[in-house]
């Protein structure tokens, strides 16, 4: 299967470009932290070896006909300091939201402008009918940005998440389809 590019994005602070094996240094060092990856369902980096892994897997993901992973980077300092995706892609369909920021980056709307971008993308570019996000249920910080992007709250999908220790966990799920995106941009 052929490489689906990634595009660059541009926002006002930030580029958003395809993840890089040089990325390795600035996403050990918030995906090893504590606070960051059990949140959004994976278990803290224990190694710049396995955060390479990480970026290689990631930069894989055509071969299994889907996107990629966007590396979050500022432009004022270029440091990256988050990853964001479409995953779960189903072409001319629809695609599922993720994104993690570095918690020492966190509170400054540099989610919510990198998913504006990627939402934008996904709706012109990619022709997506859906878009979805899912957070764990207390996961208020993500919960906020997707409300903050116009996703409409839809469900708790109760125990609907078994996370990699095993425990298993209530999600929260958003979404927002073509037509209420382009009707939301036009008004
Ligand atoms: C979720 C995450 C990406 C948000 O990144 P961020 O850049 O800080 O997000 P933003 O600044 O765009 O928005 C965060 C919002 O949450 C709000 N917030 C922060 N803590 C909160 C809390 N405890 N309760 C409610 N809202 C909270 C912020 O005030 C902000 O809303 P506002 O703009 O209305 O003030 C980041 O917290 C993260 O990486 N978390 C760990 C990984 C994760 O959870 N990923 C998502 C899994 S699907």
């Amino acid at each position: 299967m052929s490489r689906i590019g990634l595009p660059v994005l541009e926002t006002p602070r930030l580029i958003i470009r395809e993840i890089e094996e040089s990325d390795v240094y600035d996403m050990f060092e918030y995906a090893s932290l504590p606070n960051v990856g059990p949140v959004a369902g994976w278990e803290p980096h224990k190694s710049l070896s396995y955060t390479k892994s990480i970026i290689k897997m990631f930069r894989n993901k055509y071969q299994y006909g889907q996107l990629g992973v966007f590396a979050i980077v500022l432009k004022e300092s270029d440091k990256m300091i988050g990853t964001i995706e479409l995953h779960t892609y189903v072409k001319n369909h629809k695609a599922e939201l993720g994104y993690t920021i570095s918690p020492y980056f966190w509170g400054n709307g540099y989610a919510y402008e990198a998913a504006k971008a990627v939402i934008s993308w996904g709706f012109n570019e990619l022709e997506l009918k859906r878009i979805e996000c899912t957070a764990f249920v207390n996961n208020n910080q993500s919960n906020r940005v997707c409300e903050k992007l116009g996703l409409d709250f839809e469900c708790v999908r109760k125990k609907g998440y078994m996370l990699y220790d095993g425990s298993i966990h209530d999600i929260s799920c958003y979404a927002i389809t073509d037509d209420e995106y382009f009707k939301s941009i036009r008004s």
